[in-house]
C-alpha cells in the first residue's frame, strides 16, 4: 500500500469521522480539521487514540490558520467535507451557506495551489441537479440547482474546475446523494430525514412528513460513501471532474417511514406538514461514471442500512 498523508476537513462530522477511521485503518496518516460547529469530539474518540492522527480545531474560513496548517503538514490529498449540510438551513441563512459551501472551497483550492497539493476531493451534492426530471441523473445532466445550498455546491464545482484549467490542480467533486447511517446527528432539526425519523420513533415523538411523502431519494449508506471518497482520494489516477456517489435505486419518504414504523408498534401515524422551501421532488443517480473511474460500487441495500441504523 502506498501510504499517504491525507487532510480531512469536517473530520468530526458524520461522514468525515467515518472517512478518518477508514483511512487510518488502511494505514494512511490523517490530519483532521474541524471547528466542531456541527461535528463532535465524540465522533473522533477512536481516531484520537491513533498515532497517525493529528487534529486541528479550526474554522477554515477564519484567519490564515488553515493555510499555515496545509503548509506545515503538506498533505498528498485534501478531502474537503467541511460545509453546511442542510438545504433548509441554507435557505434560512444564505450568508452562512455561501461562506461554508463556497468560500471555504475557495480557501481550500487556494491553499492546494500555493503548496502544490496533489489532489482535492470535494463533497458536492446531488442538489446541483435541482429539479431535473432527466432521471437517473448522470453527470451529463444539466446543473440547475433550485436552492441556495445546491447553488453554492455547483459554484464550488465550477471554481475547482477553474483551478484545474488554470493551475493544473487535480480536483474531484463527488456528488453525494442522501447519505444516512450511524453518527448522523439526530438531535438537530436540520439532520437527515432517516436519523430524525429513527430518533423520534425511539422517543415516541411525532413525525412530520413535509409534503405528500411521495418525494423520492437515492439513499446511500455512509459506508458506501466512505468507500467512494477513499477510492477517489487514494487511487493513483483519477481524472478531475464530477462524479455521482449514489446507489441507482430510490425510495419514497413515506415508504421509508412505513418500513421504520414496523419496528415501533406503538408509533403514531405521521403528521403531514407543508412542503419545504427548496425541496427537490425526485432524486435518483446513475453511479456508472464513478465505477468506471475508480471502481466505486454501492454495496449496502436500504434494508441492511436501515437495520444498522436501528441497531446503532
Ligand atoms: P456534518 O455537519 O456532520 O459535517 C460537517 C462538518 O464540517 C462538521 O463536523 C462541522 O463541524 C464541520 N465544519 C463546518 N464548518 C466548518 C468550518 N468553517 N471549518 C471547519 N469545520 C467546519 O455533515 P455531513 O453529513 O458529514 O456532511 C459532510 C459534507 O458532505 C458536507 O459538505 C455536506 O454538504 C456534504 N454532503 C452531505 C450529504 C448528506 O446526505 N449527509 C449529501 C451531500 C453532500
Ligand atoms: C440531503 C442532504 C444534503 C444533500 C442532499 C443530496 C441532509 C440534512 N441533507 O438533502 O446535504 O446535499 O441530500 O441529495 O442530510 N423530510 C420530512 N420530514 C423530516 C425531515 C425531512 O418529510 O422530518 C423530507 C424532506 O422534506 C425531503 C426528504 O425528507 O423531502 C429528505 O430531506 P433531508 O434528509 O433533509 O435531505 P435533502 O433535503 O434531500
Amino acid at each position: 500500500m502506498n501510504q499517504k498523508v491525507i487532510m480531512v476537513t469536517g473530520a468530526a462530522g458524520f461522514i468525515g469521522s467515518h472517512v478518518v477511521d477508514r483511512l487510518l485503518s488502511s494505514g494512511h496518516e490523517v490530519v483532521g480539521v474541524d471547528d466542531l460547529s456541527t461535528g463532535s469530539e465524540e465522533n473522533l474518540m477512536g481516531a484520537r487514540k491513533h498515532k497517525l492522527f493529528e487534529f486541528a480545531n479550526c474554522d477554515i474560513t477564519e484567519s490564515n490558520f488553515f493555510e499555515i496548517l496545509v503548509q506545515r503538514t503538506r498533505p498528498d490529498v485534501i478531502v474537503h467535507l467541511a460545509g453546511l449540510v442542510s438545504v433548509e438551513r441554507g435557505e434560512k441563512e444564505p450568508m452562512l451557506n455561501y461562506r461554508l459551501n463556497l468560500h471555504a472551497t475557495q480557501l481550500v483550492a487556494e491553499a492546494a495551489r500555493k503548496f502544490g497539493i496533489g489532489r482535492v476531493v470535494f463533497a458536492s451534492s446531488a442538489a446541483v441537479y435541482g429539479a431535473s426530471e432527466d432521471l437517473p441523473l448522470s453527470e451529463k445532466s444539466a446543473r440547475k440547482p433550485i436552492n441556495l445550498y445546491g447553488s453554492a455546491k455547483g459554484l464550488s464545482e465550477q471554481l475547482l474546475a477553474g483551478y484545474v484549467r488554470s493551475y493544473g490542480l487535480n480536483a474531484v467533486a463527488l456528488r453525494f446523494f442522501n447519505v444516512y447511517g450511524p453518527r448522523q446527528d439526530p438531535s438537530s432539526p436540520y439532520s437527515g430525514v432517516l436519523s430524525i425519523f429513527v430518533n423520534r420513533l425511539r422517543k415516541g415523538e411525532p413525525i412530520t412528513i413535509f409534503g405528500d411523502g411521495w418525494q423520492t431519494r437515492d439513499f446511500i449508506s455512509v459506508h458506501d460513501v466512505v468507500s467512494g471518497i477513499c477510492m477517489a482520494a487514494t487511487c493513483e489516477d483519477v481524472a478531475s471532474g464530477d462524479y455521482n456517489l449514489c446507489t441507482g435505486r430510490s425510495t419514497s419518504v413515506i415508504d421509508v417511514f412505513n418500513e421504520l414504523r414496523l419496528h415501533f408498534p406503538k408509533a403514531q401515524d405521521a403528521e403531514f406538514g407543508p412542503e419545504r422551501a427548496g425541496d427537490i421532488r425526485d432524486s435518483l443517480g446513475d453511479p456508472t461514471r464513478a465505477k468506471e473511474a475508480f471502481g466505486f460500487e454501492a454495496e449496502v441495500s436500504i434494508g441492511e442500512g436501515l437495520k444498522e441504523l436501528l441497531e446503532s
